[in-house]
């Protein structure tokens, strides 16, 4: 579709903003940006103090609740996430019963969806926050196991997110240091700020409708490959190189010729950072040893070519998606479920913006130009 603004004279209508750039349409406790900096903290803790301290169960009562819980609090969390991971048979069934070839992101945003349906009549939003979070892994590991062919694996009522993903997957217990890698990518994709799909997210709950449509249209925001998708994309990428070139592939002159092209190459390039995104640099050190144990070092070598070939070329540094593809496949995860992975997380931080914007709504509502012709003459239907 054109794009109408090319073509106007933007300086006459200064409250024009292609794509909200540095808008300001709320106040937020639950994350703050420093884009220059690459400074990133969740409602007060900084991205790379909680990297190495928090799990995600501590991160989803920190952006819940603006405080870290004590022992008893983080125990009772635990408990009730471990409690509700289990599916309602409607939607099992439903996961059991779609196309096989359903991308997952579709079959997440319908399963959440489904979810409102079975919740108890008494439930309140943190209660549904706590069930979609328990859930969403049950889905995305249900549904993989299905199109497989597999049996599906009951959630365990122990463990971390981390750890009873990766058993329900894979059908084994993980090891430690997969269960913590997991862990790991859940802190860094729990909250971002203003992205589109917590953007999304808080329309909806602007217009006074209730957290299960918030959450569904949030996953269709997220699903976006210029979003969340891209980490599937990037994956896709590097698989594609080297089916057509081998181990031995070039990156710098696949890079260059995207270039040249003008092709975006996926998970660069952020719409905040203009400096390495911080959660990148944790990603990118989880990749080279990952990729190192599993012997998938030309996968790191290339993303560090195409990285430095990027930065040369156009300053553009890598986003959390870019190394985040190669730490999944290392894990030994299809490319087509990264996507998902970081909804599983994400979900805390749209919940907590949801429970934020309830408290202080007001209807979002912009504006756009109309720019096309007005009050034309009716012509019947057999004269035109
Ligand atoms: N590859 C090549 N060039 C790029 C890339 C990229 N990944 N990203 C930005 N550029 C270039 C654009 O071509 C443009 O160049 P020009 O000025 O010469 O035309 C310039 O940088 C500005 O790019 P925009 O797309 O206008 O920047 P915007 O802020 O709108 O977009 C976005 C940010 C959408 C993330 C973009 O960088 C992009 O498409 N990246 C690839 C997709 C991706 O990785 N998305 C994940 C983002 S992180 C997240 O959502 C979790």
């Amino acid at each position: 579709m054109a794009d109408h603004l090319q073509n106007i004279d933007l300086s006459e209508y200064p409250y024009i903003n292609r794509g909200l750039e540095g808008i300001v349409a709320f106040s937020t406790t639950k994350s703050f940006i420093d884009g220059a900096k690459g400074e990133l903290i969740y409602s007060g803790y900084n991205i790379d103090t909680l990297a190495e301290n928090a799990t995600f169960e501590e991160v989803c009562f920190l952006l819940w609740n603006d405080r870290l819980p004590d022992a008893g609090e983080l125990n009772e969390l635990n408990s009730r996430l471990q409690a509700e991971r289990e599916l309602p048979e409607v939607v099992l069934n439903y996961i059991r019963n779609t196309d096989k070839n359903s991308e997952p992101m579709a079959v997440l945003r319908t399963a959440v969806s489904m979810l409102q349906d079975f919740q108890p009549a008494d439930a309140v939003d943190t209660d549904h926050a706590i069930a979609m979070t328990a859930k969403m892994p049950t889905i995305i590991a249900a549904f993989d196991r299905v199109r497989n062919g597999l049996d599906v694996v009951a959630p365990v009522k122990k463990g971390s997110t981390a750890f009873n993903f990766l058993y329900m997957l894979n059908g084994e217990e993980p090891g430690t240091a997969s269960e913590r890698t997991m862990d790991l990518c859940l802190v860094l994709h729990a909250e971002h700020g203003m992205n589109a799909s917590t953007f999304t997210c808080r329309a909806v709950c602007s217009t006074e409708s209730e957290i299960f449509s918030a959450v569904t249209a949030a996953i269709g925001s997220l699903k976006g490959p210029l979003h969340g998708g891209a980490n599937t994309a990037v994956m896709n990428t590097l698989l594609k190189l080297k089916d057509d070139q081998g181990e031995g592939a070039d990156p710098v002159a696949f890079t260059l010729s995207k270039l040249e092209k003008k092709e975006k190459i996926m998970g660069f390039g952020h719409r905040v950072y203009k400096v390495l995104d911080p959660r990148a640099t944790h990603l990118r050190k989880m990749s080279k040893s990952l990729s190192d144990e599993t012997g998938h070092e030309y996968l790191y070598n290339w993303s560090e070519a195409m990285v430095k070939t990027m930065k040369e070329e156009k300053n553009i540094d890598p986003n959390v998606d870019f190394f985040s593809a190669t730490v999944y496949y290392s894990l030994g995860i299809v490319p087509d479920l990264y996507t998902c992975i970081f909804a599983m997380s994400r979900i805390s931080g749209w919940t907590a913006h949801f429970f934020e914007q309830k408290e202080n709504n007001r209807l979002i509502r912009p504006r756009a130009l109309y720019v096309a012709e007005k009050n034309k003459p009716w012509i019947p239907a057999e004269k035109r």
